[in-house]
């Protein structure tokens, strides 16, 4: 018997937790530790996270086909070691322990996909302005980034402020996270009026209360926005949780929110070399584990696709739905600084601005995508460091 802890078909560094017995019956095997706490382990998911049998100790990934998988009894005994290890005994391979830490982190239920990810917390126009952070040392801090993904994931929006107001800290910043999502607007996109706009987002129209591409079936996670420069009068930014629109809509406008979850529309894109398409609802509650997706942007909102009967509610349930969006009991206000560098859920979080003129000043932002996957999966290794700074 060897004091290495057995490796786990993770790379978390799991704390020691000896179990107290392990018996096998059915083609389960009954773990419990000292607390009180007990877990059924089947046969063949133990198999298949039996170190050198179903994982690869370096990638740490499963080895296993399903097809080539033995049949349930290949497990034959299950013991405890004198250190609480569980050791396996099968009739195809060498005993194997399986770290005892790493099955209590199962049996807490912490084997899940929002494992780390704080559950997401609705706002109104209460919080008055975005949640910020001081963001000078963000490139340097690792618990102080967490404390950002942190409010990007739970409010859904988190100002930085203080950033360098250069052109390429928005991509330094963002590589500590993940990839770039890229779109038809590039990796990194720049937001400032243009002789010939391609998008309403390149003008100095006012924009309605939106979300950024619902022409995708996935339309990005995150949206970033850094200011360089912002001397312009007017073109204040405009923020509302898309969250609480919807679970106050659920509850005072029943048949519009009926006809916003349920009734689809196509959203396309009209630019000269690109034509993105997708159809959906407007908002896509949170079920079964998926994020809520708004779909909120009526300069690429093209038809009604449903039956002609529901096309006149839609329309009415589409204007209850702005009017919400714009609120003064949902949407918050407040204007754009050199360093000032914007997050949000653009699947859950609408933005806009007021008019500006571009003649007057200048005003000019970098900003990018990055999906929700790549903000979890950060989060989750930064959770992994204690909370001392
Ligand atoms: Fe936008």
């Amino acid at each position: 018997m060897t004091n290495r802890p057995p490796p786990t078909p993770d790379f978390i560094d799991h704390p020691w937790r000896p179990l107290e017995s392990a018996t096998l019956a059915d083609g389960f095997v009954t773990l419990r530790w000292p607390d009180g706490l007990s877990f059924r382990a089947y046969s063949l998911w133990l198999h298949e996270n039996a170190p050198g049998i179903g994982f690869d100790e370096h990638i740490r990934e499963g080895l296993l086909d399903p097809a080539d998988l033995p049949d349930p009894d290949v497990l034959i005994e299950a013991s405890v070691a004198a250190d609480g290890a569980l050791v396996l005994r099968w009739t195809d391979a060498a005993p194997t322990r399986v770290h005892p830490g790493w099955l209590r982190y199962v049996a807490d239920g912490r084997l899940v996909a929002d494992e780390a990810i704080p559950p997401h917390a609705p706002w109104t126009a209460a919080i008055g302005e975005p949640p910020t952070l001081d963001g000078v040392d963000i490139l340097n801090g690792e618990h102080q980034q967490k404390r950002w993904l942190r409010h990007l994931v739970r409010s859904g929006v988190c100002r930085l402020t203080s950033t360098p107001a250069n052109e390429g800290f928005l991509e330094a910043l963002i590589a500590t996270v993940g990839p770039i999502r890229g779109s038809n607007f590039g990796s990194v996109f720049h937001v400032r009026s243009s002789v010939t706009p391609d998008s309403t987002a390149y003008t100095g129209l006012k924009l309605g209360q939106h979300t950024d591409l619902p022409t995708r079936e996935s339309p990005p996670g995150y949206q970033f926005l850094h200011c360089l420069a912002n001397t312009v009068s007017g073109g204040s930014s405009r923020l509302t949780d898309g969250l609480a629109v919807a679970q106050a809509l659920a509850d005072e406008e029943p048949e519009a929110y009926e006809l916003l979850t349920r009734a689809n529309w196509v959203f396309m894109n009209r630019a000269v070399d690109a034509e993105h398409r997708w159809e959906g609802p407007i908002i896509e509650p949170p079920v079964d584990g998926r994020p809520l997706t708004v779909r909120a942007f009526y300069p690429v909102r093209s038809a009604p696709r449903m039956p002609d009967a529901r096309i006149p509610a839609a329309y009415r349930a589409l204007k209850v739905f702005s009017r919400y969006a714009r609120d003064a009991r949902f949407q918050i206000t407040f204007s754009f600084r050199p360093g000032d560098l914007l997050g949000f859920d653009n699947r859950r979080v609408l933005h806009g601005r007021d008019a500006f003129d571009g003649t007057q000043g200048a005003r000019f932002l970098t900003g990018c995508y990055v999906d929700h996957d790549e903000i979890y999966s950060r989060l989750r290794v930064l959770e992994r460091l204690d909370d001392t700074p």
